[in-house]
């Protein structure tokens, strides 16, 4: 949800901020801009569309400066267009700012700004912080009745006293032409943060536009803001209080934020799945003495394992691995479990009795909808616990412990490698707890030995790619498509449809296969395409029966059977196997044809599969 880069060092800045945007580009693309520090006068080029676009307009324009701020723009408020596009300059022209988040008192302050006589442009909630900041610097005086003073740093003073001022979240970052060595970036709510290079720093939203430049960084917490010159920088919370923040090592390399071959960074993750897992997995499992290793909760396993309840929270494909998750809790551990869409979560006032334990699932650590789930189970008493993916993230660092996924990064929109991931964690954590509450030792190892084959089981599943990319062509046209399974494999059939949706276009909807028939059978017209998981399962006799309600109705059906299955071929107009493996682990395996067929759609009908229409990577607004 908008990318921030902003650079200042030794280098030209416009390349880098360019090359920075490109790694954030995933964060939201309907829009991007620079303003550059040349002269004491700041100069801006932004523009409607993608950086490609931005790149090919400063191709003819290249400007020399050491200091600059760059963005890449998902809309919330306004258009996505080049008015609209940040950075966004005040009314003097003085400071400009990029801004990541949404500044909900926008309307009050835009109105009281007017009647000062500043002039606006856009229609986006954060000129309002160019235009607040600016009128604070112009004239010395804020609103609070604490005036400027000599012996402060006016560009700093102004800064501090407008972020005092903003409801809402933010990202910024922020310079002033008569400041031509200084950057200030802020953060609230959304993510910032600063690289620490050789002359050089690089504040950014996430840690892929850094990286290319230094691996030494700091995070930045709510409420805090930098002042960064050639000479170092200082961190100080926007109350004025001095902060030190310790530099930390970004723990991914650029080879893992690269394409490596592949068209696409969906597929390339997809591809990359049973390595992921290795990771994931490894160093975990302990087979031999029927034990789970998971460090970021060792602590707390005593409380999990005597919790009355659970409640998963998450959204998007994060949410369908917490259905996962529910079943393995309550099928393995005897916990009861619950799994609650992190957006509605808090407008529901839950109950969370005393016991309750939260678990948040987030591959970015920095979607809004979770962090105000979070916010509230905390706030309600609730122990909560992270399975999040990008180390150091908000979701990481306000949890009370967690489980890291492992898996390297995730660039491409659609979620894939980090599903899988997911119920990978969110399975070791059952297996771990029911060994604590009942399950035997042998029973223990039989399953961790299961889980430990997964990876390699991907591969062959991996390997039917072509054969998945022929099933979509054949059925290319259709815009209606249903996925259907049951148990848990339901999820997994919530997922292949929200796959198809998202970077294809296609309608398609996910349901329990035996909730057909009361209502959405309707929809079976001849040739309609109807997903099965029909793996071998407890469950698999109800499932064919389905699908011979499918199939009299003129449906066309794409079976996911068992590697081995001779019996499903009858039932498949078109037949992926996945190897066998217990009921509980099936998921991993049934979910990464669906990827695959869901890529391949997306494909043909030429579809930018890694910057999906409408949608951006990290939903970091409500
Ligand atoms: O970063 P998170 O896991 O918290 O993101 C949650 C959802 O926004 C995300 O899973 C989304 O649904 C994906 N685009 C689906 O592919």
């Amino acid at each position: 949800m908008c990318g921030i880069v902003a650079y200042l060092g030794d280098k030209d800045v416009q390349p880098i901020l360019i090359e920075g945007l490109k790694r954030l580009e995933y964060r939201g693309y309907d829009s991007a801009g620079i303003a550059l520090l040349s002269d004491n006068k700041i100069q801006l080029a932004k523009t409607a569309g993608r950086i490609s676009v931005l790149e090919e307009q400063l191709n003819e324009k290249r400007i020399p400066a050491k200091l600059g701020i760059g963005h890449t723009r998902w809309a919330t408020h306004g258009k996505p267009n080049t008015v609209n596009a940040h950075p966004h300059l005040d009314y003097t022209g003085k400071i400009s700012i990029v801004h990541n988040g949404i500044i909900e008192n926008y309307t009050t302050l835009k109105k009281w700004l007017i009647k000062q006589g500043c002039t606006f442009q856009s229609e986006t909630d954060s000129e309002v912080v160019a235009n607040l900041i600016g009128y604070l610097y112009t004239s010395g005086m804020s609103p609070n009745g604490t005036n400027h003073h000599d012996e402060q740093n006016k560009f700093e003073w102004a800064v501090q006293q407008a972020l005092n001022e903003l409801q809402g979240t933010y990202g910024l970052a922020i310079i002033c032409s008569d400041y031509p060595d200084m950057m200030i970036g802020a953060k609230k709510g959304s993510p910032l943060i600063l690289g620490v290079g050789d002359n050089e720093y690089i504040l950014a939203s996430d840690a892929s536009a850094i990286v290319e430049h230094t691996t030494q960084a700091i995070y930045l917490s709510d409420n805090e803001m930098v002042t960064l010159t050639s000479e170092g920088f200082r961190t100080k919370t926007i109350n004025n209080v001095s902060v030190n923040k310790d530099l930390k090592e970004i723990e991914f390399s650029l080879e893992q934020i690269e394409l490596a071959g592949f068209d696409h960074y969906m597929h390339k993750e997809i591809s990359e799945q049973a390595t992921a897992l290795r990771t994931c997995l490894g160093g975990r499992i302990d087979t031999k003495n029927a034990r789970v290793v998971l460090g970021g909760i060792r602590d707390q396993l005593r409380g999990l394992t005597m919790t009355k309840k659970v409640i998963l929270t998450a959204c998007g494909t994060a949410w369908h691995a917490g259905l996962v998750g529910e079943f393995l809790f309550e099928q393995l551990a005897r916990i009861p479990a619950e799994v609650e869409y992190a957006s509605e979560f808090r407008y529901r006032n839950p109950v969370i009795e005393e016991n309750t334990i939260v678990i948040a699932i987030s591959q970015s650590g920095e979607t809004a909808d979770t962090i105000a789930a979070i916010e509230l189970a905390k706030e309600r008493g609730a122990k909560v616990f992270g399975v999040v993916n990008v180390v150091g993230s908000t979701i990481a660092r306000m949890t009370d412990a967690g489980i890291y996924l492992r898996v390297g990064p995730e660039i491409g929109v659609a979620s894939t490698k980090a599903f899988t991931a997911q119920v990978s964690v969110l399975t070791m954590l059952a297996i771990e707890l029911a060994r604590r509450r009942h399950l035997s030792n042998e029973a223990t190892s039989t399953l961790l030995e299961e889980l430990e084959c997964i990876p390699d089981k991907i591969e062959p599943i991996l390997a039917q790619s072509e054969d998945i990319k022929k099933i979509a062509a054949a059925n290319i046209d259709r815009n209606n498509w249903l996925f259907l399974g049951r148990g848990v494999n339901y999820p997994v059939a919530l997922e292949g449809a929200l796959k198809l949706k998202e970077i294809s276009y296609i309608h398609a909807e996910g349901l329990p296969a035996a909730e057909m028939k009361h209502g959405p059978i309707a929809l079976i017209t001849d040739g309609m395409p109807a997903v099965f998981i029909a793996t071998k399962c407890s469950q698999y006799e109800k499932i064919i029966g389905n699908i011979e309600e499918v199939r009299a109705r003129g449906g066309k059906t794409i079976v996911v059977a068992t590697e081995g299955d001779e019996n499903i071929k009858q039932y498949a107009d078109h037949l992926i196997t996945v190897p066998n493996t217990v009921d509980q682990l099936q998921p991993i395996l049934t979910v990464v044809p669906l990827q695959l067929l869901a890529y391949h759609a997306a494909v043909l009908r030429g579809h930018d599969v890694d910057k999906p229409r409408n949608l951006a990577k990290s939903v970091t607004v409500e």
